[in-house]
């Protein structure tokens, strides 16, 4: 693993012909992804800013240039008209002034119909180091320019910790105001939410106070990338909490949960209807955004980063990791939200693959585990069917289980290679998205959903499965442009 200095980590970028020859090689990397969004070069971590505007959706992430690694952030650009072909727009929102001079953190968008507005966390240093957030707006022209607004909202909050950032805008109905919430820490080093109120998007903001969320008072030690959403009559509260272990997640200390329950912005306070769930069961998901009640009103797309904070991946070496996953289209069945993947990912499906048992490095799986029986599906084995990623369920317990610890390239072993879930209904359906360096598993039609970073080597080209397995595959169309723009 590569040591930065600070000086290499937050080095500006002035030119984009000083990273070319690095886009030039990464290019060439096996696992270079197809039908997701990754970074030109260096690091992609959150999505940021994802907004449906005047027909086009825009889907920003977290950006360091120089390789993978945490350092001087920006937002990169990418947009679609279909949620799937994703073209290369640029840089977003450079750290070019005093209020975001170390970084351009995580944020949202907000769309009143007319004008798009961008929030974010202005990420200041000063020459001791010492870090002081901005909430920030910038409003994206129809031209494509963007226009930060002279002055951040407002700064951090003196009774919490440095760790105050990642705003979400919210418009309630009912009090017509609108709530940022941002994600935070109290000086006892809790996960918090703090909400400010106002009736104007660009000016007057105060702070409201803190988020009760009965119950989940001690969810561990900073809630990162808060937002709450209105889906099907219910409020979800969702947020990637830090610094503690949580069930089904083996040693993560990351995680990125949601509660569903009823949101009262008179009191602030959420009222969940049960206890939290992940959001994703698998090794790498995190910092999700929604962009929610957009294009026919009632339309609620995930979104998240493939990766987690603190961790490595193998790519490193290569100086780019991290991705986006396939956006996914939310509902909310029996107090659990059902994740599928958007129905427009059919669109991409090319020719229908002939199985013999090599697998191809980038494709969909249509699984079908017929009366819910016990099954194993190896993916990525060698050519003797021998090791692979395992899938695996348990009809006695309705447990699936997924397991990297047998690859070749082995990485974040101490997190853990293996995680089970439980399932509510028999497994008999899973349907797989593999792209390269990434799988997304999403079990019984979207009750859960595992994702994992997986890197096969060049002899991990097969797959066996259980006889009572049938299994469909699927082609996909390159959809994202992996295009020089900066
Ligand atoms: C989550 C996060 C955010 C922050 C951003 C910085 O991964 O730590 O809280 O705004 O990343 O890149």
């Amino acid at each position: 693993m590569r040591e930065w200095t600070r000086e290499e980590r937050y080095r500006v970028l002035k030119d984009a012909s000083e990273i070319r020859g690095l886009y030039d090689s990464i290019k060439k990397s096996r696992y270079r992804q197809t039908y997701h969004i990754q970074p030109i070069t260096g690091l992609s971590s959150d999505p940021n800013g994802f907004i449906y505007h005047k027909g086009t959706w825009h889907l920003y992430y977290q950006w360091c240039p120089w390789g993978a690694v945490h350092g001087l952030k920006y937002w990169y650009h990418t947009s679609s008209t279909d949620l799937v072909h994703w073209k290369n727009c640029g840089v977003g929102i450079y750290p070019d002034t005093f209020y975001d001079n170390k970084g351009v953190h995580s944020g949202s968008g907000f769309s009143d119909g007319d004008n798009l507005y961008l929030f974010y966390t202005g990420n200041h240093r000063d020459e001791n180091w010492v870090r002081t957030p901005y909430t920030c707006v910038a409003k994206l022209e129809d031209s494509g320019k963007l226009v930060k607004a002279p002055k951040p909202l407002f700064g951090p909050h003196k009774d919490y910790t440095e760790h105050q950032r990642d705003p979400k805008v919210v418009y309630d109905k009912e009090s017509q105001h609108y709530y940022i919430l941002l994600g935070a820490q109290s000086k006892d080093l809790k996960g918090k939410v703090l909400i400010y109120r106002s009736d104007n998007l660009l000016t007057g903001w105060t702070f409201a106070g803190e988020l009760k969320v009965p119950g989940f008072e001690n969810l561990g030690g900073m809630w990162e990338c808060p937002s709450i959403e209105h889906i099907a009559g219910k409020d979800i509260l969702v947020f990637s909490p830090q610094y503690t272990k949580l069930p089904h997640r083996n040693q993560s200390t990351n995680h990125n949960v949601y509660l569903i329950g009823r949101m009262d912005f008179a009191n602030l306070t959420f009222t969940a209807e049960g206890d939290f769930r992940h959001l994703d069961y698998g090794f790498d998901f995190y910092a999700a955004q929604f962009a929610a009640n957009v294009q026919e009103g009632d339309r609620a797309i995930l979104t998240a980063w493939i990766g987690l904070p603190d961790n490595h991946y193998p790519t490193e070496e290569e100086d780019w990791e991290g991705s986006l996953i396939i956006p996914r289209e939310l509902r909310i069945v029996d107090g659990r939200l059902i994740q599928k993947p958007v129905p427009e990912m059919i669109s991409l499906r090319q020719e229908e693959l002939v199985l013999t048992d090599k697998l191809s490095r980038s494709c969909e799986l249509a699984v079908e585990n017929k009366d819910g029986q016990d099954f194993r599906l190896n993916l990525f084995t060698k050519e003797n069917g021998s090791a692979g990623f395992q899938i695996s369920y348990d009809k006695a317990t309705k447990t699936c289980t997924i397991d990297r610890s047998q690859m070749d390239l082995r990485f974040n072993k101490a997190i853990g290679e293996c995680l089970s879930l439980p399932l509510e209904k028999n497994l008999e359906k899973l349907s797989i998205f593999i792209d390269h360096s990434s799988v997304e598993i999403f079990f019984n039609d979207g009750e859960a959903t595992f994702t994992t970073h997986l890197y096969p080597t060049e002899s991990e080209a097969y797959f066996t499965a259980s006889s009572n397995v049938t299994i469909k595959a699927w082609s996909l169309e390159k959809s994202v442009t992996d295009d020089f723009v900066v």
